[in-house]
């Protein structure tokens, strides 16, 4: 996939209920190709619930999200990752001596 045919990440009304608990009340959001996004929160607030729908680690309970004409929620991790949309874990999971690209790059050829 060349840079210019990535298309963009596409986020829409993704809800996460663990029982009587909403970690993602209905979330949206686009990421176009080439650009940065930081997602911030306090502890709690959601974002490693997103990071892991996103990457097919947890399921949603509704909503989507689109990468061109693959609907992620309905992929397994590893054919996620294989499209080329990556992640990686906080500092508790990551390599002790590798760089911020070192774990990028492992995420990439997961
Ligand atoms: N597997 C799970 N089962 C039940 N509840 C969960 C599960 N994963 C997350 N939660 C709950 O969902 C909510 C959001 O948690 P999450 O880990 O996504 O927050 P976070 O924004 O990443 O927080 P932190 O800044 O501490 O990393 C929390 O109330 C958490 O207890
Ligand atoms: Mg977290």
């Amino acid at each position: 996939m060349t840079a210019e045919t990535v298309p963009p990440l596409e986020v829409r009304e993704l809800t996460v209920r663990f029982a009587g608990l909403t970690a993602l009340d209905a979330v949206s959001f686009t990421v176009r190709p080439g650009t940065v996004h930081a997602v911030i929160g306090p502890n709690g607030a959601g974002k490693s619930t997103c990071f892991n729908v996103l990457s097919g680690v947890y399921r949603a309970s509704s909503g989507s999200v689109r990468f061109g004409e693959h609907e992620l929620t309905a992929l397994r991790p590893h054919d996620i990752a294989g499209l080329g949309v990556a992640r990686i874990f906080q500092n508790l999971a990551l390599p002790p001596r590798a760089t911020v690209a070192d774990s990028l790059l492992l995420a990439a050829s997961a």
